[in-house]
């Protein structure tokens, strides 16, 4: 069964391809590479020895949809392209709201066209805002505070809007907590170019001498030590939830949501000294101002997940700092 994951060279995409594969799904990518390399496609092959199609170009080029779906009888479609960089959302809003949606609205209507109505969408904990309780429930209320995740919660209306205007549609809207890690072999994974904006990534730069000290933002947050808490989910957990969501919207799902998150939260401390005691390597931080936009605390709860789809997260925060520094020492 020929499954379509647009985005499928970045961190997520690469990561449930290989889970999609393992399944025994058939894997069609279609990535612009403005956030990944074609690289990540040779690893995917090698990980699970099977052949994956890529086609090269951008999701909200019509006719290059196009030209996939008359090629392929597309099951359904996994949809995790789009650019994600909270701070640069807010200095290139346009850049953001074109490409985020523009892709989901080309998509959707090639979908329409060849009557492919089941959809995976990648959305994000970003859309709960700065949360009012906690753990976070699917129902909580729905705000954004940038421009990305705007972006995810007008896909989200939008999607929704589909859905009521014809109810043959199945899309599962998956809002992510914090992915890390990488997969166990160390082929794929996550390194951004540059000095990064997420936590681990940073980390991983200090403990290699890439970068000489972290930026602690803050460690005055109503917090057990101060520091930000947040729900840290090993990527192959999140890749592995995709492919229980897949499963329910082929068996014709309706309109569903779902938090992948462990449920449990840790604070950025914590998450300096599990790093440095599972890698046996020294992480110098200091404390300096909190970050403009940033919450306090936020964790989700994933009973709802569990109870419809049977999946709940099952690698901890030690694995998650062993696989990251293991990937980005494997390919230095
Ligand atoms: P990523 O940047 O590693 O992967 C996204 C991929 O999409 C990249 O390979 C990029 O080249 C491609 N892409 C972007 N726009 C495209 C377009 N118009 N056409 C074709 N390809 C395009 O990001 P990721 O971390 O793998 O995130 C995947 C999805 O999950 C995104 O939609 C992101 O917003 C969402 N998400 C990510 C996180 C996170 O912390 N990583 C959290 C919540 C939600
Ligand atoms: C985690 C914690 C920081 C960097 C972001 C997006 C969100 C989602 C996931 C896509 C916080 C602290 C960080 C540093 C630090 N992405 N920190 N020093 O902000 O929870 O979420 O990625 O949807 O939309 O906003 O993740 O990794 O940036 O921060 O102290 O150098 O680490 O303050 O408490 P965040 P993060």
């Amino acid at each position: 069964m020929e499954i379509l994951v647009t985005g499928g060279c970045g961190y997520i995409g690469s990561h449930t391809a290989v889970s999609l594969l393992e399944a025994g799904y058939d894997v069609i990518i279609v990535d612009n590479l403005c956030n990944s390399k074609m690289d990540v496609i040779d690893s995917i092959k090698k990980i699970t020895g099977k052949d994956v199609k890529f086609y090269k170009g951008n999701v909200c080029d019509y006719a290059l949809i196009n030209k996939i779906f008359s090629h392929h009888k597309i099951a359904a479609v996994l949809h995790f392209a789009g650019l994600k960089a909270v701070g640069e959302s807010v200095s290139k809003p346009l850049l953001y709201y074109r490409n985020n949606i523009d892709s989901t609205l080309n998509l959707l209507e090639v979908m329409t066209k060849y009557n492919c109505k089941n959809i995976v969408f990648s959305s994000s904990a970003t859309v709960y805002g700065s949360p009012q309780t906690l753990p976070i429930k699917e129902d909580a209320p729905l705000t954004t505070t940038n421009p990305y995740g705007s972006t995810k919660l007008y896909i989200e209306g939008i999607l929704k809007d589909v859905y009521t205007a014809d109810n043959d549609w199945n899309i599962t809207i998956l809002r992510y907590f914090n992915p890390l890690g990488a997969h166990k072999s160390g082929l794929i994974g996550e390194n951004p170019n540059g000095i990064p904006n997420n936590l681990m990534p940073y980390i991983i730069k200090v403990a290699t001498g890439e970068l000489p000290i972290l930026n602690i933002f803050g460690n005055d947050y109503d917090t057990p030590d101060g520091t930000g808490v947040r729900d840290y989910i090993h990527i192959t957990d999140l890749a592995n939830g995709h492919i229980k969501a897949l499963e329910e919207v082929l068996k014709g799902s309706g309109l569903k949501y779902y938090n992948l998150g462990t449920g449990k939260g840790y604070s950025v401390l914590e998450l300096v000294k599990t790093f440095e005691q599972v890698n046996n390597v020294k992480v110098p931080y200091q404390i300096v101002d909190r970050r403009p936009g940033d919450i306090a605390a936020c964790y989700a709860d994933p009973s709802s997940v569990y109870q419809c789809l049977g999946w709940k997260a099952e690698l901890n925060l030690e694995d998650m700092c062993r696989d990251a520094y293991n990937y980005v020492i494997k390919t230095k």
